[in-house]
C-alpha cells in the first residue's frame, strides 16, 4: 500500500504541473502568434475529419500540433534541469574534462536563460512552423 500511495503522488506531482503549464504555454503562444493557431486548427481539423473523431490514428496524424507542443517545451521546460549520478570514469570527448564516477551533474534544459534570446538561431521546429502548409 506504502509503495501503490508512493507512485499515484509522483504521478500526481511528475503529470499534473507539468502538462498544464505545457498547454498554457502552448496556448498563450499560440494567442501571441495567430497565424500558428489557425495552422494548428487545421491540422486537428483535417486529422478528426479523415479519422471520424478523436482517435489514436487522428491524434497521431496531427503533425503540425505536435510540432507546436514541442517548440513550446522548447521555449517553457517544465523540468528546467536534470540531475544525474555519473556511473563510470568518463572524459568528455574533445575537452580536457573528466567526470568521476559518483559526480553530480546537473544537465540545463532551461539553457534560453544563459543565452540572449535574440542570439538564439530559428530551430528547425520554429522555421517548420512557419512554412508549414495544410495539406487539403
Ligand atoms: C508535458 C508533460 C511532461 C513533461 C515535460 C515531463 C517531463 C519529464 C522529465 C524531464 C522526466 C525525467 C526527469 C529525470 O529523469 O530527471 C520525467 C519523468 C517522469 N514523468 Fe514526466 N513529464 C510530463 C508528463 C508526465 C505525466 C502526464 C506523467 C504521469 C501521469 C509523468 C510521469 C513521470 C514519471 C513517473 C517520471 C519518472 C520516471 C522514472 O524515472 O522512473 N510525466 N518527466
Amino acid at each position: 500500500m506504502t509503495e501503490a500511495t508512493a507512485q499515484a503522488f509522483v504521478f500526481f506531482i511528475a503529470g499534473f504541473e507539468t502538462s498544464s503549464s505545457t498547454v498554457t504555454y502552448c496556448i498563450f503562444e499560440m494567442a501571441c502568434h495567430p497565424e500558428i493557431q489557425e495552422k494548428v486548427y487545421i491540422d486537428i481539423d483535417q486529422a478528426l475529419k479523415k479519422h471520424g473523431g478523436l482517435t489514436y490514428d487522428s491524434l497521431a496524424e496531427m503533425e503540425y500540433l505536435s510540432q507546436a507542443v514541442d517548440e513550446t517545451l522548447r521555449l517553457y521546460p517544465s523540468v528546467p534541469i536534470l540531475n544525474r549520478e555519473c556511473t563510470r570514469e568518463y572524459d568528455v570527448p574533445g575537452t580536457n574534462l573528466h567526470i568521476s564516477k559518483g559526480d553530480a551533474i546537473v544537465i540545463p534544459v532551461l539553457w534560453k536563460l544563459r543565452i540572449s534570446w535574440r542570439d538564439i538561431p530559428l530551430t528547425s521546429y520554429r522555421a517548420w512552423l512557419s512554412v508549414w502548409k495544410p495539406t487539403a
